[in-house]
């Protein structure tokens, strides 16, 4: 089957269903599309690649296009993670005249990864490529999620080509469109593909939604996932919505427990929480990914961590959350913290650093025990849960 996405203009992608981890970090527990275009003009153009292990199934796409033998005469690379251009050197060797398009970042890349230094044409912020019948505008959108990333515009068609941004984790197969994958396209795994992969420059995301918004587009058809040709402005307004931190009220609670002491002061905490009704995600960090996690301190506006002290340091598990959230530059929320140690403290002061270097807005009391919690500790782990819920629900963080 061909899948078209307007006049002349075709999914030639691939669905990866063996991958465990996209980026060898994301859980894909409904693989991952590579999502790849061909526009037809005078002159055709294929929009991003697939990983090389994935170039039969594009090929074969391509010729079910093509009456006769395919010719394809440029590549465009809105990016240059492997994960759409691994196969740039095998496309180059069975299409030998094909030109590649991208920006001078671009070219950098293409060095980098696979020296290759000709047959590119550099294209400018709003230049644009003439298919003879048919014109193709970029938009550069860096940082989105690379320097180089940019954006290809069809004005006649008014399909925007968004590389990642737009793009959400899962396989095709049940639908290409969004309107035929209500589940794989549910708002949470959405914000999980956002959270993990896209939003950590969110001044420089903001621009390119804004671009977007400019360009109007009747469909965004991005590198991964569904295409946005039913309702394109969902996706826009819950990227505006996500990139400018609009937190829902709630609270995320991540916790390490080696034997069940700092698991009970979790609990004191949550059920004094959900008697107030106030909503309340839980992630025991000996089993939820950090993906999952990431993506609910993005969401909730309050946050409890909780942890014991390991060799004088934060526990591993707890301690590689707080720097992935670090790296992903979340600005402030209001922070609840739980710490435990044996005979020497360490967690506690660990925490309290990433408060401070984070700018997030401790709530008190801390609760830091020696040992198991005894019932001061609980009584206290009762006021935590007071103070988090007048700060996350009727105080503006400081
Ligand atoms: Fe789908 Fe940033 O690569």
């Amino acid at each position: 089957m061909i899948n078209f996405i307007s006049d002349d203009c075709y999914w030639v992608g691939a669905d990866d269903h063996s991958t465990d981890l996209f980026e060898a970090l994301w859980p894909l527990p409904k693989g991952i599309s590579y999502n790849s275009y061909l526009v037809r003009g005078q002159k055709t153009a294929l929009i991003d690649s697939v990983p090389a292990g994935f170039l039969p199934v594009l090929l074969d796409k391509i010729n079910r296009v093509f009456k006769d033998k395919p010719v394809i005469d440029y590549l465009v690379i809105n990016h240059m993670e492997p994960d759409h251009t691994a196969s740039i050197d095998m496309l180059r060797s069975i299409f030998p005249e094909i030109k590649l398009i991208g920006n001078d970042r671009t070219k950098d890349l293409l060095k980098a990864y696979y020296d290759i230094t000709d047959g590119i044409i550099i294209v400018n912020d709003g230049d644009t490529l003439d298919l003879g019948d048919r014109l193709l505008q970029f938009h550069h959108t860096p940082m989105v999620h690379w320097p180089e990333t940019m954006m290809t515009f069809d004005p006649a068609s008014r399909v925007l080509f968004s590389g990642d941004a737009f793009g959400g984790f899962g396989t095709v197969d049940e639908g290409l469109y969004d309107s035929e994958r209500e589940e794989a396209s549910t708002e949470d795994e959405l914000f999980r593909y956002f959270s993990n992969i896209i939003g950590r420059y969110s001044a420089m995301v903001q621009k390119a939604i804004d671009r977007v918004k400019e360009l109007n587009p009747r469909v965004i058809a991005p590198t991964h996932g569904s295409i946005w040709r039913t309702n394109p402005a969902r996706i826009i307004d819950l990227y505006e919505r996500w990139n400018s931190h609009t937190t829902d009220p709630g609270i995320v609670v991540a916790y390490a427990s080696m034997y069940g002491t700092t698991q009970k002061a979790v609990e004191a905490v949550t059920g004094a929480l959900s008697e107030k009704l106030v909503p309340v995600t839980v992630h025991n960090l000996a089993h939820s990914h950090l993906s999952y996690v990431l993506r609910d301190i993005w969401k909730y506006r309050g946050c409890i961590f909780a942890g014991p002290t390991y060799n004088t340091a934060l526990f591993p598990t707890l301690d590689a959350l707080l720097r992935l959230v670090e790296n992903k530059l979340i600005p402030s929320r209001a922070l609840g913290t739980i710490s435990s140690y044996g005979w020497a403290g360490g967690a506690s002061a660990h925490l309290k650093e990433f408060a401070k270097r984070n700018k997030w807005d401790l709530v008190e009391p801390e609760i830091n025990f020696a040992g198991r919690a005894d019932e001061a500790t609980l009584e206290n782990c009762c006021f935590l849960a007071e103070n988090m819920i007048a700060k996350c629900f009727t105080e503006e963080l400081s």
